[in-house]
């Protein structure tokens, strides 16, 4: 695996392989990874020839209340991991190369997503997103991107920012990796206690007891007050619990089939999130 903090050479090594006619997948990252990333970078092996990763804590998708400088920083062990997985090539940009006019100089944002769900919570979180893999798309110009589906709201902005700016860039989106007791793997995991990781899986068992109450015909605003209670109860505290539909993110019209429960609950200083996509018959 060939490791540059330098776009430049990378990218005239990029141009090599495409010139070659082979085709690239990007994996883009912030570092701390888990099996979950892995599967990613697996499922980007699968879709091309050569796979680039990407190690960057980008500060702009970080509030002022958010710890960018507390963010776990484990570079050579992710670099370790993305190796044994078949990564040809690690990029772990520095702050001035990724953000050299500043990191207020230009934005990109996607409005109609930005804001709702986690994007309430976290104002500016998403547009810092878009902005920054916009400019990792610049650098490097792959032929598709894989995502994971955990980050269900940033997968459809993502796709949408795409296509909107005309990125000739194919979004694929990975199934979310779960421990046995249904948890979604995420760094963020690492904040929770012993007590705390024996109950983490409650959010799992919501989303599908919501899913499932829809599923059979049912109205989806007393099984959301039943999970918000059902978390409140198991020790968390939900910034929301919703069911959308799966494409716009947007309350589903009565006849819409294909939708997506999505919740953001902290759990201690760990904020988890989760979706469960499904179709009403
Ligand atoms: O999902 C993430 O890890 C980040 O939001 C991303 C896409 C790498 C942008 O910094």
């Amino acid at each position: 695996m060939q490791r540059f903090n330098d776009p430049a050479p990378m990218r005239e090594l990029l141009r090599e392989w495409r010139r070659e006619r082979q085709r690239i997948a990007f994996v883009p990252t912030m570092g701390n990874l888990h099996e979950g990333h892995i599967s990613l970078v697996e499922k980007a092996r699968g879709l091309a020839d050569r796979v680039v990763a990407s190690v960057f804590v980008n500060p702009t998708q970080f509030g002022p209340s958010e710890d960018y400088a507390a963010y776990p920083r484990t570079l050579e062990r992710d670099a370790g991991f993305l190796s044994a997985a078949g990564c040809d090539v690690l990029f772990t940009p520095t702050i001035e190369s990724m953000y050299p006019y500043g990191e207020t100089a230009a934005w990109v944002d996607v409005p109609s997503l930005s804001g709702i769900l986690c994007g309430a919570f976290r104002p500016g979180h998403f547009r810092g997103v878009a902005t920054v893999v916009t400019r990792l798309f610049n650098h490097v110009a792959p032929d598709v991107a894989v995502f994971g589906e955990k980050d269900y709201q940033q997968l459809l902005l993502i796709r949408r920012m795409t296509r909107d700016l005309g990125f000739p860039i194919e979004i694929v989106g990975a199934p979310t990796a779960r421990d046995a007791d249904g948890l979604a793997m995420s760094s963020r995991n690492q904040y929770l206690s012993a007590e705390q990781r024996a109950i983490a899986g409650t959010i799992h068992r919501v989303l599908r007891a919501v899913a499932d109450v829809v599923v059979a015909g049912g109205d989806a605003t007393p099984s959301i007050e039943t999970g918000l209670a059902t978390l409140r109860t198991a020790g968390f505290r939900p910034d929301y619990l919703e069911v959308r539909s799966a494409e716009s993110l947007q309350p589903p019209d009565a006849g819409e089939r294909e939708l997506v429960v999505l919740t953001a609950a902290w759990l201690g200083r760990a904020r988890l999130i989760d979706n469960l996509r499904f179709t009403k018959p």
